[in-house]
């Protein structure tokens, strides 16, 4: 499999073959990283990283990454650089392509990170748009291959915002991978049917399928994987807190939806999570709209069947195997 020079852009763009090769490389390297082999492959290179969101797991990630790998990296704050400001986005992209041998891009519109893709002449990488968040994927499907040891015909049941990056990119993943996807929500929150199409078209072929359900009861029972996120998303304003809670508290993950899926089911979540009140954001919405937990009760995100910090750590493994592949770090 030779991945050099391909961008990472969408999972759309790669093959059922390459999606599980990034898996099974991000595993071989997650396996030499704990023997304490160093992969230091890409020695003398230079990433960007633009964050025009913030983050903790996908930074560090690319930067613990980098650094293992023999990079250097160059961290761009959302406040930090002229990109779209007072420098257009192509301009940045060749701006940046002349120094570093490859590039990440976290932003709100998929169409930007397409557009450094043009015209950089490296590899760009996907660190989360308003659409899709394809790093996270690669590291929940190696996370799914660990804890069940298997990926093909998983069933996986998506609970809250599906019309956002993580049930989008859920959909494509299971269309592609051959999964079982149903997706939980206030028919408000369905996805762009064109996608949904799209998807259904591809899960004929993969074997997998996609189910769009607003009943939070059959669409939980017997699951292999249930799975949320947050109900406001980053970028999102204010103002729409009181009408997601409205709407989305049926698709609140808890012990009940556990118990539906069954014993062996594993709970996943991108992170970060509101499952209590230890943070500024979800104390103050709690108190303002009385609430102690949201998208997870704190007993299910607690509980034996969570899976999130393992998954949280193959963030890391999986963006390595990323970068190490489309910078062809094995040739
Ligand atoms: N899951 C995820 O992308 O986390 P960060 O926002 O912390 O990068
Ligand atoms: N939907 C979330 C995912 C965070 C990893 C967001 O865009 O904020």
């Amino acid at each position: 499999m030779n991945l050099k020079g391909r961008d990472f852009l969408k999972l759309l763009d790669y093959s059922k073959e390459e999606i599980q090769y990034l898996v099974d490389l991000a595993a071989d390297l997650k396996y030499m990283k704990k023997k304490g082999v160093l992969v230091d492959k890409l020695r003398g290179k230079n990433v960007a990283l633009i964050f025009e969101k913030t983050s903790t797991r996908t930074r560090c990630s690319f930067e613990v990454a980098a650094h293992d790998l023999g990079m250097g990296t160059t961290y761009l704050d959302p406040s930090g650089s002229q990109i779209g400001k007072k420098e257009s986005i192509a301009d940045t992209a060749r701006v940046l392509g002349g120094m570093f041998d490859g590039i990440e891009y976290r932003g709100y519109e998929q169409s930007k990170v397409e557009e450094i893709a043009k015209y950089a002449p490296v590899p760009v990488w996907n660190g989360l748009t308003n659409e899709f968040h394809p790093t996270q994927m690669i590291a929940d499907l190696l996370t799914i291959q660990e804890k069940l040891g298997r990926i093909e015909g998983v069933k996986v049941v998506y609970m809250g915002d599906a019309r956002y990056n993580m049930a989008n990119s859920w959909m494509v993943t299971c269309a592609k991978m051959g999964m079982h996807l149903t997706l939980c929500s206030n028919k408000k929150y369905f996805p762009d049917p064109e996608l949904v199409k799209t998807c259904e078209e591809l899960a004929k072929k993969s074997g997998g399928s996609i189910t769009l359900t607003e009943d939070a009861v059959a669409g939980t029972t017997d699951k292999d994987v249930v799975y949320t996120d947050v109900w406001v998303s980053m970028g999102e304003p204010d103002e729409v807190w009181a009408e997601r809670i409205a709407d989305l508290s049926p698709y609140q993950v808890n012990k009940a939806v556990m118990d539906r899926a069954g014993q062996k089911a594993i709970f996943m979540h991108c992170l970060p999570a509101y499952h209590d009140l230890k943070t500024e954001i979800g104390k103050a919405k709690g108190e303002q709209f009385g609430f102690t937990e949201l998208e997870v009760t704190d007993e299910v995100f607690e509980s034996s069947q969570s899976v999130v910090f393992d998954e949280a750590e193959n963030r890391m493994h999986t963006i390595k195997a990323i970068m190490a592949a489309t910078m062809g770090a094995f040739e």
